[in-house]
């Protein structure tokens, strides 16, 4: 019997290219090849120049959670202040490293499904000295957007001393963000919107925030340490820590693809494919757990119908059977829907599938004995938007 694909539709990894496998697959090269060099250059080269960045881009083996620390350990010091802007689990993330960094850490919460708006931002702010601000672009517990380029403006204006740290993990290569609006440091790592498997971390980090890093002396963090990395990223035939040789090569892939489809199109993509895809869930009677105007083009919270009496564990294991990987909901959405990435590199026949599996769990559950509702709408959204991929 032929076993059920599966369809990778948690909130990251997200379905990795043919042609990114691939490069996973190659045979392996010593990093001081003077080929591997090339290309490791050209991957820095790209994202600097891609995301805007006057400073340098980083990339480094780990996960976005080392970001998170590579971000905060190099642009603060201890007993500073920051401001944690949170809408979510892993806006919340960011108040135990810092306070383990022993910094003092105020929090800025948006209940869950929304935003705190830029204004709120410069009212905590304005209260104290602060060193630097951190914003969880996309939420992943919540698929909630921050008002991201709202604060880099209010900084601009309001606060210009101040360090932005933006957590784009969830957001960064399916949702517009430059490091020129003033951020000065953005992150993510492979397995999200990049399309890559997961294993590197990427990091923007803009002049001033290098400034901040050399003035801070040395600091206790050795791996990853910008000026441990500085001289890699500048020459990668230098050596700090190994680099992971074959996910450079999947990133570089991963990059190409982002490169030819452009990253104004990629961005536009990624809001139409939401939408549509809302709408199709939203017809099975499911309900998007952020707020219209907060919606995250990248993943989403979908929580059960209203008295439908569905169990979550049951619901989900028969999501599973028919081949989608879904993601069980956190903190105040526990046990109440489950979230999908819908980013990266997907396209109409992973949507089509996605929703013709999330109607035969219902069906099974009797949610919808007559499937093909979701569906209806999704295959007339994609027709309508002339959506080609
Ligand atoms: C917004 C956000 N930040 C940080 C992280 C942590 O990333 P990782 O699990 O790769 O350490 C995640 C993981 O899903 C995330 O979604």
């Amino acid at each position: 019997m032929i076993k059920t694909p599966k369809l990778l539709m948690i909130p990251g990894p997200t379905p990795v290219a043919r042609s990114i496998l691939d490069q996973m697959a190659r045979e392996t090269v010593a990093f001081g090849d003077m080929d591997f060099i090339a290309d490791f250059k050209g991957l820095v080269a790209d994202l600097k120049s891609m995301w805007r960045c006057g400073g340098e881009a980083f990339v480094v083996a780990g996960t976005g959670t080392l970001a998170m620390e590579m971000a905060v350990a190099n642009l603060t010091q201890r007993g500073e202040n920051i401001l944690v802007c949170s809408h979510g689990f892993f806006g919340d993330r960011f108040i135990e490293m810092c306070t383990r960094k022993g910094l003092g850490v105020d929090v800025l919460r948006a209940s869950w499904g929304t935003a705190y708006t830029p204004e709120q931002v410069n009212a905590e702010l304005s209260k104290k000295k602060y060193a630097a601000v951190t914003v969880t672009h996309v939420d992943t517990s919540t698929g909630v957007l921050a008002p991201l380029k709202g604060v880099c403006d209010m900084l601009k204006t309001r606060h210009p001393d101040v360090l932005l740290i933006v957590d784009g993990v969830a957001a960064a290569g399916g949702v517009e963000a430059w490091s020129d609006w003033g951020i000065d440091a953005l992150f993510t790592c492979s397995q999200k919107a990049f399309g890559v498997a997961p294993g590197l971390a990427m990091l923007w980090a803009s002049a001033r925030a290098l400034e901040k890093r050399k003035s801070l002396g040395t600091i206790p963090e050795s791996y990853f340490d910008f000026e441990r990395w500085l001289p890699v990223m500048r020459d990668p035939s230098k050596y700090w820590g190994t680099p992971a040789v074959n996910m450079i090569w999947a990133l570089k892939e991963g990059l190409r693809i982002i490169k030819e489809e452009g990253l104004e199109e990629r961005y536009a993509r990624h809001i139409r494919q939401a939408k549509i895809f809302a709408a199709a869930m939203e017809a099975l009677g499911f309900k998007t757990a952020a707020a219209p105007e907060h919606r995250a083009p990248t993943l989403s919270v979908f929580l059960y119908p209203d008295g439908a009496g569905l169990d979550d564990g049951t619901f989900r294991a028969k999501l599973a059977e028919e081949g989608l990987q879904s993601a069980g909901c956190l903190g105040d959405f526990a046990g109440k829907g489950f979230r999908l990435g819908h980013m990266g590199n997907i396209d109409k026949h992973v949507l089509v599938g996605t929703v013709a599996a999330v109607e035969r769990a219902c069906a099974a559950c009797g949610l919808d004995p007559a499937p093909g509702r979701g569906l209806a709408v999704l295959q007339s959204g994609l027709m309508q938007s002339g959506l080609i991929v």
